[in-house]
């Protein structure tokens, strides 16, 4: 299924390729477009050490390419596509391989954040990665979490770059909040916090109302466009991405890319019903 004609053309919104070229020129296109870009390539929960380095070894040459063609980009990589639910050192021996080479071309590995069972062990490896390698690493914060207030804290002292999301994992109502509200309330709040005193922040997000509130929030205390950007999804709310770009912010797209897209698309359709109804036009079409 992953690989079938069809699934190409219904994942095409949302997946900027099959391949490292097809994600390269688009991350080209969109530099042109004064877009920067972290290039994901698709994959979670590999079951063998092998696989993990396969998954590394993708990611250095994602990294060649972005350095052969000087794009202002970073890669986003997930813990679990790098071995993390087979063997902690083993991952962290990956992640440690990927960021020195990310450190030779001045750029940065970003973290992602999969569900509340690798919050812990995964903020582990980005503070050591951050200690070993003097920066060149982003984690991830999910606003949904009722622990992120004390996680931003703590990375903000050790002045590691957090990435704020809402969280995109079906979480229990023991570790997260459950209603959009209350994610929202508490995402403004994280971002604020992040705004004030965390080191070079990313403000991920499509919601028009959250990014006014960033807008304002940045001019009233007069915060220079420099000391943060702004990140959005491949595919999602281009008219946002332009109203920012021409407003001489920094942006940055999420551009994923692979065979292995299955899980991420599944979590697109979830964040918003009216996907359903753009894919069941777009395969009755076919
Ligand atoms: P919200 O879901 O409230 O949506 C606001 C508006 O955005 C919608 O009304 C719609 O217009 C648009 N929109 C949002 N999602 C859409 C979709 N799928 N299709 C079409 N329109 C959509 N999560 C996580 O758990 N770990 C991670 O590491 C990351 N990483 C990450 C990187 C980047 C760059 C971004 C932008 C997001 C993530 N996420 C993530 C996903 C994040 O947690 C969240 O699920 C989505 O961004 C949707 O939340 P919004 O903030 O956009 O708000």
């Amino acid at each position: 299924m992953e690989t079938s004609s069809l699934s190409r053309r219904f994942t095409s919104r949302f997946i900027a390729g099959r391949t490292l070229d097809e994600a390269l020129r688009v991350a080209s296109q969109m530099a042109g477009d004064h877009i920067m870009a972290s290039l994901d390539f698709l994959g979670e929960n590999v079951t063998s050490i092998d696989e993990a380095a396969i998954s590394r070894d993708s990611y250095v040459k994602a990294l060649d390419g972005i350095a052969s063609r000087g794009l202002p980009a970073t890669v986003s990589i997930k813990l679990s596509q790098f071995g993390l639910n087979l063997s902690e050192q083993i991952c962290l021996n990956n992640v440690a391989a990927l960021v020195e080479r990310a450190k030779g071309i001045r750029t940065r590995v970003e973290i992602d954040m999969e569900s509340a069972e690798y919050t812990d062990r995964t903020l582990n490896i980005v503070c050591q990665i951050h200690r070993r390698f003097g920066g060149h690493v982003r984690a991830v914060i999910q606003a949904y979490l009722y622990r992120s207030e004390q996680d931003i804290a703590r990375l903000s002292e050790q002045r590691i770059p957090v990435r704020l999301c809402k969280g995109a994992y079906r979480e229990p109502a023991g570790v997260a909040f459950q209603q959009k509200t209350e994610v929202d309330r508490n995402y403004v709040l994280l971002m604020k916090k992040l705004l004030e005193t965390g080191e070079y922040p990313a403000i991920a997000s499509h919601d028009e109302a959250i990014l006014n509130e960033c807008l304002s929030y940045v001019r009233e205390k007069r915060i220079a466009a420099e000391r943060f950007e702004f990140q959005m999804l491949y595919g999602i709310r281009r008219d946002l991405q332009r109203m920012l770009t021409q407003g001489g912010f920094r942006l940055r797209s999420y551009v994923p890319y692979g065979d292995a897209w299955y899980p991420y698309f599944m979590r697109r359709l979830a964040e918003r019903p009216a996907n359903l109804l753009f894919l069941a036009k777009n395969v009755l079409r076919g």
